[in-house]
């Protein structure tokens, strides 16, 4: 599925970073509106609404050095946060900022820590061919409260609702949020998965989205936690633009992680 974003490509150098760019803004000007569905008059992660972060104390964004949110992630110990490998990879480690407690970005609320490992799932390649998952061990304790981690595959039962929450994109192609936002979004089943990514590993990877679309994960909420009821089941990791009917977002598959999360999370 490397379709025009790409956003699974490790954007390392000057030109690729270039190329992303230039995608980005094909694919926002192609891009059309999505109307009809469920929330396409309030946008949010892309529709969806404000969120408080005492209702996810778990989630946190990642800053790079020059002070600008580029992911999210998850809490899952008293200093280890899960995220998407792509984002662990976006960002030198020594750049990496957890910025944790902080609901909107304008201020300067929570806290902010370095990041001082950063594991990658060693079969990491690019989002769209899975395993997108790290885990950021940071200097010092994290406020907030870990996320239990899911082990139950029943969670991906199709139809199930879970919340996706990020500070991301508002809009395919837009603004990413100031504040935290969530998104109430349906597990979709392997075979629609399947059919709307050609690359889609049932192993690694879980949909979720409304076939209508109109409320999904964007860019910037990647590495950010999906939950159903304070258990993570899935990470933001990539999608066909953004709440694009037919396109659900895809997350990490967290149930096939939970051991190895664990691990992470006891060996700092
Ligand atoms: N890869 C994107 C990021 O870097 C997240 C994409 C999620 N897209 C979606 N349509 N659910 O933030």
């Amino acid at each position: 599925m490397p379709g025009p974003r790409n956003h699974g490509n490790r954007p390392r150098t000057a030109s690729a970073a270039l190329i992303l760019g230039a995608a980005l803004l094909l694919t926002a000007g192609l891009t059309t509106v999505v109307t009809g569905s469920p929330a396409a008059a309030t946008p949010a992660i892309v529709g969806g609404e404000r969120a408080s972060l005492a209702d996810y104390p778990y989630a946190v964004y990642l800053e790079d050095s020059a002070g600008t949110q580029f992911c999210g992630g998850v809490i899952v110990g008293t200093s280890t946060v899960a995220t998407a490998a792509h984002c662990a990879e976006a960002v030198s480690t020594k750049d990496i900022r957890v910025i944790a407690g902080r609901e909107d970005k304008r201020t300067d609320d929570g806290t902010t820590l370095a990041v001082t490992k950063a594991w990658v799932h060693p079969d990491y390649e690019k989002a769209e061919q899975g395993d997108d998952i790290a885990v950021l061990t940071v200097r010092g304790r994290l406020p907030g409260r870990a996320a239990s981690v899911a082990r139950d595959t029943g969670v991906y039962a199709a139809g199930t609702k879970a919340t996706v929450v990020g500070w991301g994109r508002v809009a395919d192609g837009g603004d990413r949020s100031d504040y935290l936002r969530a998104a109430v979004v349906p597990m979709v089943s392997d075979a629609t998965c399947r059919a709307a990514y050609e690359s889609y590993d049932p192993a690694s990877m879980v949909c979720a989205g409304y076939r209508e679309g109109g409320i999904d994960a964007c860019k910037g909420d990647s590495g950010g936690p999906l939950v159903i009821g304070g258990t993570l089941v899935g990470i933001v990791s990539f999608g066909d633009g953004c709440g694009k009917p037919g396109k659900p977002g895809v997350y990490t598959r967290v149930t096939t992680f939970a051991g190895t999360i664990a691990q992470q999370t006891r060996r700092p």
